[in-house]
């Protein structure tokens, strides 16, 4: 069977806020025994981190919760994947004007904040950028994004009858 609904996050860098994203939500792809219907990837806004693995200390915290991100590899974004992809989440409000600034009229991907699935009052949240900061950033990009990726897949699923 082919995957036939694309799920994409996009960060900066590639090596903190996406790829924690990407690792979780395949997780619980895979938990859900969807891996043959979605398929899911990650980039950054930027080519600095191209072909890098995640982050050390994004790996080290998302290994203590469960997750293998270590297969993962660094890419930006490219104009191709508004056709790849089905979802496009970016982490910040930065990273979605810049890829809103790309996006050709005719796309059909659903192109959000990712903060839209987050716990929010009305307006959503970026996931803040740890890059520069301490352990704190990276723990509470982890729970923001297990809590979204947990909302974005029920959203998927009913968007696909899956
Ligand atoms: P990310 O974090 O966008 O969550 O992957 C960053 C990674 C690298 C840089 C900035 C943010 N950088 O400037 O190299």
């Amino acid at each position: 069977m082919t995957k036939n609904v694309g799920v994409l996050f996009v960060c900066l860098g590639n090596i903190c806020r996406s790829p924690t994203a990407d690792g979780i939500f395949r997780h619980l792809v895979k938990a859900a025994q969807l891996g043959d219907q979605i398929r899911t990837d990650s980039c950054g806004t930027i080519n600095t981190h191209a072909g890098e693995s995640p982050d050390s200390r994004t790996q080290a915290h998302a290994k203590e919760h469960g997750y293998d991100l270590s297969m993962l590899r660094g890419r930006q974004f490219k104009k191709s994947d508004f056709e790849e992809f089905n979802y496009i989440l970016c982490m910040d409000y930065e990273n979605l004007a810049n890829i809103k600034a790309l996006e050709p009229l005719e796309s059909e991907a659903i192109l959000q904040l990712f903060g839209e699935y987050c716990d929010h009052d009305g307006t959503p949240l970026a996931v803040p950028d740890p890059y520069y900061g301490g352990p704190d950033g990276f723990a509470n990009v982890l729970q923001m994004v297990e809590t979204g990726c947990r909302r974005l897949l029920a959203k998927v699923r009913e968007d696909h009858g899956l």
